[in-house]
């Protein structure tokens, strides 16, 4: 497995030499993973499989797999700047795999939901497929995306993605503060205060600087304190994000008074496309680097962050 040390170790050896035992690591490791994702693919249910966002898929993961395989072996610098060029059009190509994923599957069970194949066993093994799918997804975009920034002009405080001085504390203030940006760009209203609880104890061991997850709660937690207080005569009451330190691990906490998950749908938020939210899936073309910007409805908010933490 790959390690925090290993991405951390990036920046203790001389980087030519780091990134030609990287360059060589993702050579013979992308190539297997990307297989593996292909095989998945193929064996899904035949009309999911065939559906025509999740061909363009596979499409997209068998054009990488014979650019990893027919690229030569590495052996200096020069070669390395070349498979770099290489991997960051690879990873270009898979930007959009996500929602071409979720279009795919929409299609499927509308299709499901009009014909006799049973729903619900077919529903179980898509959630699975998909938690598999995206996880091995993260980890490769994650080792791809650390080796790539390896030769972008360095940025303080990193190594590559990790943010050496990165504590759950900055991750507590960091997310909230770019989903308040993110949304003041997108739909202005009324905004919430956000209260932050933090522990007087020093900051823990760095963290990967990527970790989305708080980003995706405090998204949910406007749109529900929007929906609720919008129309309302009052104020929108405060969103709390509390950081607690255990001894073994870390829980960052957001919590909102927008009224909370009905109880009817606790069991179904960590479904991949469930949502109470309109989605914007069928305005997505997968073939735009722009997907429609919504601050709720694609459905994937909470499953995909528990992949993230995971
Ligand atoms: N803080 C919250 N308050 C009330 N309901 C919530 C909250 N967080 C999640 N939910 C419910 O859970 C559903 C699923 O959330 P999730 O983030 O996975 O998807 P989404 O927000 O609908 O879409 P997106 O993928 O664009 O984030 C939401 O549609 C909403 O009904
Ligand atoms: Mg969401």
């Amino acid at each position: 497995g790959v390690s925090l040390k290993y991405l951390l170790d990036f920046g203790t050896q001389p980087l030519e030499r780091q990134m030609l035992l990287s360059a060589r690591f993702l050579h013979a490791e992308i190539p297997i993973r990307l297989a593996h994702r292909l095989m998945d693919l193929n064996h899904l249910p035949p009309k999911l499989s065939e559906e025509p966002h999740v061909r363009r898929v596979k499409g997209w993961y068998a054009e990488s797999f014979a650019d990893f395989r027919s690229f030569p072996a590495i052996k200096d610098h020069l070669d390395v700047l070349r498979f770099t060029a290489m991997l960051k059009k690879a990873f270009r190509r898979h930007n959009n795999v996500v929602p071409a994923i979720a279009k795919g599957v929409e299609e499927y069970k509308r299709d499901l939901q009009v014909g006799v194949e049973s729903t619900e066993e077919r529903e179980s093994e898509i959630q699975h497929f998909l938690d598999t799918f995206f996880l091995s997804r993260i980890a490769i975009r994650f080792l791809a995306g650390h080796h790539i920034s390896m030769l972008d002009p360095p940025r303080p405080d990193h190594i590559g993605l990790v943010h050496t001085r990165c504590s759950p504390y900055l991750v507590g203030l960091r997310f909230p503060a770019k989903a308040f940006v993110w949304i003041a760009q997108q739909q202005p209203f009324p905004l919430p205060r956000v209260w932050f609880v933090f522990p007087p104890s020093p900051p823990p061991p760095p963290l990967p600087a990527g970790t989305p997850q708080v980003f995706e709660l405090v998204k949910n937690s406007l749109r529900a304190v929007q929906e609720r207080f919008s129309e309302s005569e009052w104020e929108p009451p405060p969103i709390q994000v509390v950081v607690a330190e255990g001894l073994e691990d870390v829980t960052i906490k957001v919590s909102d008074q927008g009224g909370g998950i009905p109880r009817s749908g606790l069991a179904r938020i960590w479904t991949y496309l469930y949502t109470t939210a309109s989605s914007p899936l069928p305005d997505v073309d997968i073939d735009s680097t722009n997907m429609p910007v919504v601050l709720a409805g694609y459905g994937c908010g909470l499953p995909l962050s528990r992949l993230y933490a995971r």
